[in-house]
Formats: C-alpha cells, sequence, structure tokens
C-alpha cells in the first residue's frame, strides 16, 4: 500500500470477522511500534499480546468503551516504563501506538485505540489484571482483527486549526 493510503484511508475499525492475525502479522505490528521515536532514545514500552477470551471479556467489564473486544481475535496492550524516563512515557508510547496502528491499516487490518491511561480505574484494573509490575502503566489498549469494511480517504485538513507565524493568522 502507498503511504499516503495508509495515512489517509486508517480509521478506527470496530467489527471485525471471524478470523485470527497471524504471528508474522503480530510480529510486524510490533516492530513497527518498536521502531518509534522516544525521548532520549529510551524506548520505554511494552507489549502485552492478548489472544485469550476472558482477559477481553475481564477488560469489557471494566472499560466502557471496549464493546469491539467481543469480537476482535487480538488486543495489545500498550504499556509505558515509568522508570525509563518518566516524564514523556506517555508521549514515547504514543507515538509506538499510532506507527501500530498504521502498520495494521498496511497489512489490511483493522485496529481501534482504546483509552486507558489516565483513567484511574481503567489503569489500576488492567495494570492488575495483566499482572505489571508496578513500574509499568497501560497507556491503551489497541484491538485488533480483520475489519468487516475497509475505510474510505479521509480529509480533515482544517485551515482554521493552521497559524501563520501567529496564533488567529489563518
Ligand atoms: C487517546 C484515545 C483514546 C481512545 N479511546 C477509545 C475508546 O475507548 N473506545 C473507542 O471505541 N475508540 C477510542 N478511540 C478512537 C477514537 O474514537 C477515534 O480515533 C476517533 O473517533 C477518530 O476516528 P478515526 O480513528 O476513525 O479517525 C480513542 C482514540 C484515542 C486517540
Amino acid at each position: 500500500m502507498e503511504f499516503e493510503e495508509v495515512i489517509f484511508n486508517r480509521r478506527s475499525k470496530r467489527r471485525f470477522i471471524d478470523k485470527e492475525v497471524e504471528d508474522e502479522k503480530i510480529k510486524k505490528l510490533l516492530d513497527a511500534a518498536m521502531a518509534a521515536p522516544s525521548a532520549h532514545n529510551k524506548q520505554p514500552w511494552h507489549f502485552v499480546v492478548i489472544k485469550d477470551n476472558e482477559t477481553m471479556d475481564k477488560i469489557m467489564d471494566f472499560h466502557k468503551y471496549s464493546k469491539m473486544l467481543e469480537d476482535a481475535p487480538l488486543a495489545i496492550a500498550v504499556c509505558g516504563d515509568k522508570n525509563a524516563y518518566k516524564d514523556f512515557w506517555v508521549q514515547d508510547c504514543s507515538a509506538a501506538t499510532q506507527n501500530l496502528l498504521l502498520m495494521a491499516e498496511d497489512l489490511e487490518l483493522g485496529a481501534v485505540w482504546l483509552g486507558v491511561y489516565p483513567v484511574e480505574q481503567y489503569y489500576t484494573k488492567l495494570a492488575d489484571l495483566l499482572e505489571l509490575p508496578d513500574n509499568i502503566v497501560p497507556l491503551n489498549v489497541v484491538a485488533v482483527g480483520y475489519p468487516e469494511r475497509a475505510s474510505k480517504k479521509l480529509d480533515r485538513y482544517d485551515k482554521e486549526k493552521v497559524h501563520h507565524e501567529k496564533f488567529g493568522n489563518n
């Protein structure tokens, strides 16, 4: 897929067909995530690969906007190591997540980012469920699968959001 197609076609996918994601594709998703930039190149990320339906069910029990896990054959929890470089782990792991989402699009998979951190009741419950050490915080869960439908090109360009030299000069 062309780079621009990947960027502009990517949309959140919340409906998946009944098909496993192959291990080689999971490896590519993780490889892309770990290619992200990070402050001081600390790469403070960890990824918990979840295929177990029971774990998905437990996430749905406490996360209000996670119903797509019902169908998803795969979920990846993107977690940050607070001890690696505490100020920027959220940005680093967000960059990793975006890389993962774009790789999913390129592999003709569908994915959606489920926000976890900084909602305390989400990240504490998920940390318990995944048995994370104290220094590892879950930023999100990415649900992944083969989408029911492909998405079309997106145009969100808004000149009002672009300011030349000073704010307000659109
Ligand atoms: C920080 C963050 C948290 C999100 N949390 C959820 C979520 O809990 N559940 C969900 O269905 N989508 C979630 N999303 C996906 C957004 O709803 C989605 O990206 C947005 O509606 C734009 O649509 P698009 O991804 O198709 O471009 C989240 C996205 C981000 C970046």
